[in-house]
């Protein structure tokens, strides 16, 4: 797999590629690459001829109090792991190349981001926002590969591909999951033998009330505090919400349909994890 570091760098090799009249495919991510990552290079690979990986640990979308300088990095470990999947080419700037300066320009959704994870991530949303929008730029993909897991998020780049008219097609990948339910994420190393064991509680409270809803239940109340019950007997784990939403607008309902969102963030120690599930799916 060939690494390019800088902008100019990258848009050239694309330039050659886009002249072999191949189509890319971009899979933005953070880094430190699990299983759920690879499944968005499958899906990638199968969308278009050419796949794009960023890596990029974006300063932009972490709090002061957030683990911006912790989160696990390996460029070696994720470029051998990307390569066996098939992927053609890394993204891999520095801060300084993504954000010579701190951008007086940038992507804001006022009433989405105060929902869910953004009601307590002030910032975080706009920060996402900004820099997908940058690697829409930098790499202008055909189409772009993102995980449920992170569903405020996917239902926000769908708004602003729409709001703002533009030409990607965004593709959101199912949730993967350790045997036992829980939901992979890069976070997940920072979690003990016990904490492991505790965030289990997640999935299952989600699965839970999934499991309600396909037996007829259609009461959120009902569905939440079943839910609300599990998580609450989990010792070591502390929710910071849970909520069940529309798929589109986030707002809270009240009679669940399918195709709502049952969404949760919790803290397992000190590690923030969120999970969601579909209702009827
Ligand atoms: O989902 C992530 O890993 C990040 O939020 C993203 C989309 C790569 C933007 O930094």
């Amino acid at each position: 797999v060939r690494t390019e570091t800088t902008i100019a760098g990258l848009r050239a090799h694309l330039k050659s590629v886009r002249s072999r009249a191949q189509t890319v495919a971009l899979v933005p991510t953070m880094g430190y690459l699990h299983e759920g990552h690879l499944t968005l290079v499958d899906r990638a690979s199968k969308r278009a001829d050419h796949v794009v990986v960023s890596l990029f640990v974006n300063p932009l979308q972490f709090g002061p109090a957030e683990d911006l300088a912790t989160y696990p990095r390996d460029l070696s470990r994720d470029s051998t792991l990307t390569e066996a999947r098939g992927a053609h080419t890394l993204f891999a700037p520095s801060v300084k190349e993504m954000y010579p300066k701190m951008p007086e320009i940038v992507i804001t959704a006022p009433a989405l981001s105060d929902r869910l994870c953004g009601h307590f991530r002030p910032g975080h949303f706009s920060g996402v926002l900004t820099v997908v929008a940058k690697l829409f730029n930098i790499v202008q993909p055909d189409i772009a590969v993102f995980g449920q897991k992170d569903f405020q998020q996917s239902v926000l780049i769908r708004r602003m591909v729409s709001d703002l008219n533009l030409t990607v097609e965004i593709d959101v990948a199912p949730i993967v999951r350790e045997p036992d339910g829980l939901a992979l994420s890069s976070r997940n190393i920072y979690l003990s033998a016990e904490q492991r064991t505790a965030a289990v509680a997640l999935s299952s409270a989600l699965r839970w009330s999934a499991a309600q809803f396909a037996q007829g239940e259609r009461s959120a109340a009902a569905l939440l505090t079943a839910a609300r019950s599990l998580l609450d007997g989990e010792t070591g784990v502390t929710v910071q919400y849970l909520e069940l939403v529309a798929p589109d607008t986030l707002d809270s309902v009240e009679t669940a349909k399918p195709g709502d969102v049952l969404a949760v963030a919790a803290f397992v120690g000190k590690t923030r994890l969120i999970d969601n599930v579909v209702l009827g799916a």
